[in-house]
């Protein structure tokens, strides 16, 4: 008879059928005239027999992992007592191998060895990305994603992509990657909340998830050059509505994302220890955190007593996120080491109405805040941070023409994905991640 194509994640549909399945050899072991293939395509994990003439062939005798194969057969539940992948196995009756992978030393299993230095295993990255936890990791965020966009469309805001090429800054200009453009300065986005603002009035609350490019000097776990960033931005909303807003984005989107079995299943095996955050989370004034350092003897970054008006440094805020290890909005930072775009708090002008997410492992994972709404005040922000007002016309225009109160977000997806996968370093939760002097492959 003849053999239906299928995919490995379609098993279940074509059990005592016979199937034609290509992937790759994901791991091999012979035992007397039996060979037993794990084969990957992507989809799934499929365990293969082969017996009998199959495994006498040069092709078997020489078969190695990470080789491509094409197998015919019939797709069989597993015995009781045995396990295999989705509870079956294909029995091979036909198979051949499509492209054979190098053995000796340069056997995928030696090139990707976990005990090779991270620098090589950074150069195989396009190795590293077939193993088991690295796919896992892969798809969870295309889980992720596609549920962040569930999420907002359920709550009724609209999708933009704003450009990558830009000729204004967002988040200071010690981080900017310029680039000539057709003989002018112009640079790779920081933010795209700029643009998102000014979409308001044409398509109400948006969203947009699209990469954005730090130059950052610092070279820690939780920093890329180049990742990707899920902003949204809402009208005539107060800051209140704003943190509502993030709560339910965040527990919303984890929602989905573990109502799917598949992906709760992969998550299960990255971060078995995962506990979906309880509502409301925890929310803390700046002034709050910094007492709470003292009260906790974590200096700042010069080793003193952590003083208003300091920045929190990455160690200082993983420290007491960990230590409270719920999710943290951390309200009402000094306007000093904020962003000149902030809205000031209302009777505390030298704070602002801004928030970050802190999350246990990680530490930020969501900047935010309210925006000044008067166009006045604004000009004066340009001033103060020394920007040029000219290139930010457009964005001014947003408080001339019907100005409205409004605020929004950023959100660090490989942040969020190391946070919730329980990844070491948000390079896991990146397809090819860019870090300082990395740009390969
Ligand atoms: O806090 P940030 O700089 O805020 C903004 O860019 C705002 N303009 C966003 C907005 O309001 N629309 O960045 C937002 C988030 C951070 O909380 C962090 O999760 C992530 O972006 N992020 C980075 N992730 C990886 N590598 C880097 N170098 C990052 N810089 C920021
Ligand atoms: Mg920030």
């Amino acid at each position: 008879t003849s053999a239906k194509k299928i995919k490995i994640s379609q098993g279940a549909n074509f059990r005592d059928q016979r199937v034609k399945i290509s992937g790759w050899v994901h791991r091999l072991r012979s035992q007397k005239d039996l060979t037993f293939i794990v084969l990957r395509d992507g989809t799934g994990y499929l365990q293969v027999v082969l017996s009998g003439k199959l495994t006498t062939t040069y092709d078997a005798l020489t078969l190695t992992t990470e080789s491509t194969v094409e197998i015919q057969g019939q797709l069989k539940a597993v015995p009781e007592g045995k396990t295999a992948p989705g509870g079956h196995e294909l029995v091979a009756d036909y198979w051949k191998c499509l492209g054979k992978a190098p053995g000796g030393d340069e056997a995928y299993t030696n090139v990707v060895a976990e005990t090779a230095d991270p620098n090589s295993l950074a150069d195989r990255r396009h190795l590293v990305i077939r193993g088991e936890t690295a796919s896992a990791v892969l798809k969870v965020r295309s889980e992720v994603l596609k549920a962040f966009r569930a999420e907002y469309d359920h709550i009724g805001m609209t999708e933009v992509t704003p450009p990558c090429m830009v000729q204004t800054q967002v988040e200071g200009g010690s981080t900017l990657f310029s680039f000539d453009y057709y003989g002018q300065p112009a640079y790779l986005t920081q933010s795209s909340q700029l643009y998102l603002e000014t979409c308001l009035p044409s398509l109400g609350d948006v969203f947009c998830v699209q990469e954005s490019f730090r130059a950052e000097k610092s070279h820690t776990r939780r920093h890329l050059s180049e990742y990707t960033h899920l902003e949204g931005e809402l009208a005539f909303i107060s800051f209140d509505d704003l943190l509502e807003h993030l709560e339910q984005l965040i527990c919303g989107t984890l929602s989905r994302v573990l109502e799917d079995p598949k992906t709760k299943a992969l998550l299960d095996q990255l971060n078995p220890n995962f506990k979906m955050p309880s509502r409301p989370f925890r929310r803390m004034d700046y002034k709050e955190a910094i007492q709470w350092l003292n009260d906790h003897d974590i200096p700042n970054e010069d080793g003193q007593p952590h003083k208003i008006g300091d920045d929190i440094a990455e160690a200082a805020e993983r420290k007491m996120t960990d230590e409270l290890n719920v999710p943290i909005f951390l309200c009402r930072f000094p306007r000093e080491i904020k962003s000149f775009y902030m809205k000031r708090t209302e009777g505390d002008e030298e704070f602002t109405d801004s928030v970050d997410v802190l999350m246990p492992g990680v530490g930020e994972i969501v900047g935010g805040s309210m925006r000044m709404a008067d166009q006045h005040e604004l000009l004066e922000a340009y001033k103060n941070e020394g920007i040029d007002a000219a290139p930010y016309f457009w964005y001014t225009d947003q408080r001339k023409y019907g100005t409205c109160e409004h605020g929004g977000y950023g959100l660090g997806v490989e942040r969020f994905l190391a946070w919730l996968t329980n990844r070491w370093t948000v390079r896991e939760a990146s397809l090819y991640p860019r870090w300082t002097g990395r740009c390969t492959p």
